[in-house]
């Protein structure tokens, strides 16, 4: 029955809060609606996309009232991008609404006793704090309802973000307020000087052309990498674009590229070409210098980051004696932030050069009381590992948005380390696999950092103590 409600209009809906996924939520006739792109507080009319049971989706079709909670959205792609999609709403209530999101998905999933969550450690930079963009090439760029109905010829080839949920769609941007540094010009000026040579841009139905996609990564000491996909191996046009990005960026301090002929845009297993200068950047956190090669992860908003490692750090409590494991250690950042407190910490990661980053880093940095392995989780850390290993009394956990594998929490149940301090980007599978580790845990504190303002992500840190043996 509830299918039937596909494309019917809802009029004069009230949006009552944010649910999870930043969409918000009002309701009809008892049941909820989820709605993307409102605020609490607006009234609208919605079209029903999604009709079920329990729940209904639907998009907004027109505002009747505007939340007098509402700002005006600074960005010229707000409403088409993807990227920033709170900006209609302040940032002291996107941190309201980020907290009360963690509240949400600990008392609905995790369901054990909670301690309060303390208040968001804000993010000082709201606008141009991540370090690294990732742009694509396209001969299909996104024309708005407007355009086409203005009737006029726009340029086709687009540089910028993928319309969400559309792979052949690009929307062409000509200024983000995600990225600082030398990111809006490289982007612009690549992309003028590819359309004036002629050059190709990426046609990814018949995947072919030869610029596909372009990385650009900044440092807080204003290092740059600059990385461009081609997805044709035709040297000539490599070399003319590459001599561009080289003499008109000179400050470009890692130059690079990737012939990528494959179907699809992941280059782990690809080469990478030094163009010019070197083939890492460096990050630095509290005197420590970090090595950040194309492949490696690296937190996206480097300040914050460090305030998220010192929660992180704050939580552990370290006084020197203790063996410390950092699960998905990434380039071993935190591994490596929190030795100078630590008997020994050992890091494990999944991303091979990420691991060879590690250890350089620790080298680089005069640490020897670092070891790191890599590998997926579930594999390594197992019973011969940790026999072959000195015991864990804290662990430090920070897996990506799916959370850690049931495997991985049942080896940690086994482990019994004093302390677990589990960093996240995703509060619900956090929120899972906390009520897991409950059975020999408590949870003592729960501290969630914005690290994306202008988007409902939030980071979250949990700290868990293994409980009093009755
Ligand atoms: C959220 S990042 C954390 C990185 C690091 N802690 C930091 O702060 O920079 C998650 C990391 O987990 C790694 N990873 C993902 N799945 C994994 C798996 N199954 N086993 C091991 N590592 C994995 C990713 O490569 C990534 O580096």
């Amino acid at each position: 029955m509830s299918r039937k409600m596909k494309n019917k209009v809802l009029e004069q809906l009230k949006i009552e809060r944010i649910a999870a996924e930043g969409k918000c939520v009002g309701h009809h006739e008892g049941k909820v609606v989820f709605v993307a792109n409102v605020a609490p507080g607006d009234v609208v009319d919605v079209r029903v996309t999604k009709g079920r049971s329990s729940f209904l989706e639907a998009e907004a079709i027109k505002i009747h009232e505007y939340s007098s909670d509402r700002v005006s959205p600074f960005c010229s792609h707000f409403g088409v991008c993807g990227g920033c999609k709170w900006q209609h709403i302040s940032y002291e209530l996107q941190m309201t609404y980020k907290r009360q999101q963690v509240i949400d998905q600990f008392e609905r999933i995790a369901k054990v006793p909670l301690p309060q969550v303390m208040p968001i450690i804000g993010s000082e930079k709201t606008q141009y704090y991540r370090n690294k963009l990732d742009f694509t090439f396209s001969n299909n760029r996104w024309l708005t309802r407007e355009e086409i109905d203005s009737g006029e010829t726009f340029e086709r080839n687009a540089l910028g973000f993928h319309v969400p949920k559309r792979f052949d769609k690009i929307i062409d941007i000509d200024h983000c307020y995600l990225q600082g540094n030398i990111s809006n010009d490289v982007r612009n000026e690549l992309g003028a000087f590819a359309l004036k040579e002629g050059l190709g841009y990426y046609d990814i139905i018949n995947q072919k052309g030869l610029l596909r996609n372009l990385i650009i990564r900044t440092t807080l000491d204003e290092q740059s990498m600059v990385i461009v996909q081609f997805g044709a191996d035709d040297q000539e046009g490599i070399d003319k674009t590459m001599e561009f990005l080289h003499q008109r960026f000179p400050e470009i301090t890692a130059l690079m590229y990737i012939i990528n002929l494959k179907k699809n845009e992941t280059f782990q297993d690809l080469e990478v070409h030094t163009y010019a200068g070197k083939d890492y950047i460096e990050e630095t956190m509290e005197g420590l210098k970090f090595k950040i090669g194309p492949k490696s992860f690296y937190q996206t908003n480097s300040s914050q980051a460090y305030e998220l490692y010192k929660v992180a750090r704050e939580f552990a409590d370290l006084s020197g004696n203790e063996v410390v494991y950092d699960l998905y250690t990434g380039t071993g950042t935190i591994a490596n932030f929190v030795a100078k407190d630590a008997k020994q910490v050992i890091g494990i990661e999944y991303v091979e050069p990420a691991i060879v980053d590690a250890k350089e880093n620790a080298i680089r940095n005069n640490i020897d009381n670092t070891l790191f392995y890599a590998g997926d989780m579930k594999d390594v850390l197992d019973d011969t590992f940790v026999s072959n290993h000195q015991k864990a009394d804290v662990i430090i956990t920070d897996p990506p948005r799916a959370g850690m594998h049931e495997d991985v929490v049942n080896m940690l149940l086994k482990l019994e380390a004093e302390k677990i301090v589990y960093v996240s980007c995703n509060p619900a599978t956090q929120a899972r696999d906390v009520a897991l580790l409950a059975e020999k845990y408590d949870v003592i504190k729960i501290q969630p950092v914005d690290m994306f303002p202008q988007t409902y992500h939030v980071e979250n840190v949990v700290l868990l103590k293994i409980k009093e043996q009755e």
